[in-house]
């Protein structure tokens, strides 16, 4: 089983390491969802909804889609380096890829643990 490594680095900086299987078709969403970061994803990975977005730090990952930067174009505080984790295959990101999660939650107090897939 192939595995690819990333990092998760949460709003007040602090990073966590995870390796999750990479040979199962996941998206990065669906990746994150399974290691329990709260992750909205209400439009269940259709770029409509932004809701999973990340801001891409360090790794290589393909070019979005136009759909994605149609989604993306409509958000006011959008960056260079945003991106919808839905529209992102984990066999598609470099082993080593650094993101940070937006995620209202970190800031109730829900933040995950850290453990590995
Ligand atoms: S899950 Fe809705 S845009 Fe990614």
């Amino acid at each position: 089983m192939a595995d690819k490594q990333f990092w998760v680095e949460l709003p007040d900086g602090s990073r966590t390491p995870h390796e999750v299987p990479s040979d199962m078709g996941l998206s990065l969403m669906e990746a994150l969802k399974a290691l329990d970061y709260p992750v909205e994803a209400t439009c269940g990975g259709m770029a409509l909804c932004a809701t999973c977005r990340i801001e891409w730090q360090d790794g290589n990952l393909p070019e979005p889609s136009d759909a994605e930067l149609d989604m993306l174009d409509t958000l006011p505080d959008a960056r260079s380096t945003s991106r919808l984790s839905c529209q992102i295959r984990l066999t598609d990101i470099s082993d080593g890829s650094t993101f940070r999660v937006h995620a209202l939650e970190w800031n109730q107090g829900n933040a995950p643990t850290g453990q590995q897939a």
